[in-house]
């Protein structure tokens, strides 16, 4: 009868000790699976939790650069700061609990069991927090919950070396795009001194070759005329690139106090035939801006560069198409913000990204010189504000200029 009940224990027993590593090597590998914080925690605490007789079971990571998280305090962060496991009867009987833990969330702890977990390196990774048993653990709970503390060290050292390389990538790839971007912003200052300096010195040759163009217009008869006027055309695509360049090498002039608005409604005028010959609407919303410090120059300069893409798009709709224009203030952020909108065909996807570049155009030879957007880009970005877009394919384009109304924040 004795051997019996020995036998009826022992088989009770080993049928435990199969399943908890059954379990053990579950956990094993499902830790092995997985990079990601969030999923071993929830690994961890859902193995736990059906295994030891516990009534709550929280996993507490400390930071890979030892700072350790919410952990100074409490019994978990004692753990963790000593390294040495704690086993407490009555939670509010011992000093290092902070009650405070049980009034946010609104619990009652009796006692509990912080086990420290330990990387490869010995370093101190986490705490495993076991609170409120629902009966005595044995020694078969704890030889388990030290196995499980094991497998999680390794899980975390993977999933903290695995998140610094991402990381690292991560830094290296800005580093490259920043390191990118200065060269190309070397390069162009190298190349707007060079090139400045004979474009300045080409201006004035190509104006006297287009007047000279004027006068032989009048004088010659077909089909020189012809022939002159194609000379006169090109030259004067050549002084445009030349004054558009010009103005990229500029940026941006004196800044003094503006009516910006006024500044709008000066430069559509400035379109009103180009938009008439086109049948191009134009739909005006100025509200009330205040007086803001730019170079009315330049700020006309990049208005007119948009608004010639925008008539360029709306242009091509048949019918014609619609051009709005709106300015708001933001009071809050104290800046002003213009948008010009078209409903033209949009911006494709594929060259969204090189708009801006400095000669990147879509528009047949002779008809674009893809500066508009780049000398407007330098333009506001020299006055502190942005120059984004927003389009939809197919649905037309907007720009979107923020200034910033004071000269303190220049
Ligand atoms: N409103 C717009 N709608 C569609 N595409 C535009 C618009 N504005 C600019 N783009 C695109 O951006 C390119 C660069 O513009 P920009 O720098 O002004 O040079 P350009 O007008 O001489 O081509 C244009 O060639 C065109 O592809
Ligand atoms: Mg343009």
């Amino acid at each position: 009868m004795e051997a019996n009940m020995v036998t009826a224990i022992d088989s009770k027993s080993s049928a435990t000790y199969v399943r908890r590593l059954e379990h053990l090597l579950d956990a094993s590998r499902l830790l092995n699976s997985t990079l990601e914080l969030s999923e071993l925690t929830e690994i961890v605490l859902r193995i736990v939790q059906d295994e030891i007789p516990v009534d709550r079971c929280t996993l507490f990571v400390v930071d890979r650069k030892q700072k350790l998280l919410r952990l100074f305090i409490g019994l978990g962060g004692h753990a963790a700061v000593t390294g040495e496991p704690l086993d407490i009867e009555d939670a509010y009987a011992d000093e290092r609990f902070q009650q405070k833990f049980d009034e946010q969330f609104g619990y009652r702890t009796k006692d509990a069991l912080c086990l420290p977990v330990f990387n490869c390196d010995g370093v101190i990774v986490g705490v495993l927090q076991l609170l409120n048993r629902t009966r005595p653990l044995n020694r078969e709970d704890k030889e388990f919950l030290d196995s499980m503390c094991t497998y999680l060290g390794l899980a975390l050292h993977n999933a903290w070396v695995h998140r610094e390389l991402v990381e690292s990538r991560k830094a290296e790839q800005e580093l490259r795009q920043i390191r990118d971007r200065l060269e190309q912003a070397e390069k162009l200052s190298a190349m707007n001194e060079l090139v400045a300096g004979i474009i300045h010195e080409m201006k004035n040759p190509l104006a006297v070759a287009i007047g000279y163009c004027s006068l032989m217009e009048e004088e010659v008869t077909a089909p020189v005329t012809e022939r002159v006027s194609k000379v006169k055309t090109a030259v004067a695509q050549a002084l445009k690139v030349a004054k558009n360049f010009l103005n990229f090498a500029r940026s941006a002039g004196e800044r003094v106090p503006t009516d910006v608005n006024s500044l709008i409604t000066q430069t559509t005028e400035l379109l009103t035939y180009d938009f008439r010959s086109r049948r191009v609407k134009l739909v005006c919303e100025l509200d009330h801006l205040p007086i803001t410090w730019v170079d009315p120059g330049s700020i006309q300069q990049v208005l007119l560069n948009l608004l010639k893409n925008a008539h360029q798009a709306a242009g091509d709709k048949a019918g014609g198409g619609t051009i709005s224009i709106r300015s708001s203030h933001n009071s809050e952020r104290s800046t002003i913000r213009i948008e010009i909108s078209d409903d033209g065909p949009g911006i494709p996807a594929e060259v969204q990204s090189r708009i801006f570049e400095p000669f990147f155009t879509t528009k047949p030879s002779g008809s674009g010189t893809g500066l508009g957007l780049a000398v407007s880009k330098r333009i506001i970005e020299a006055h502190w504000g942005k120059l984004t877009f927003e389009s939809t394919p197919g649905q037309g384009a907007t720009f979107i200029i923020e200034l910033p109304v004071h000269e303190s924040t220049f």
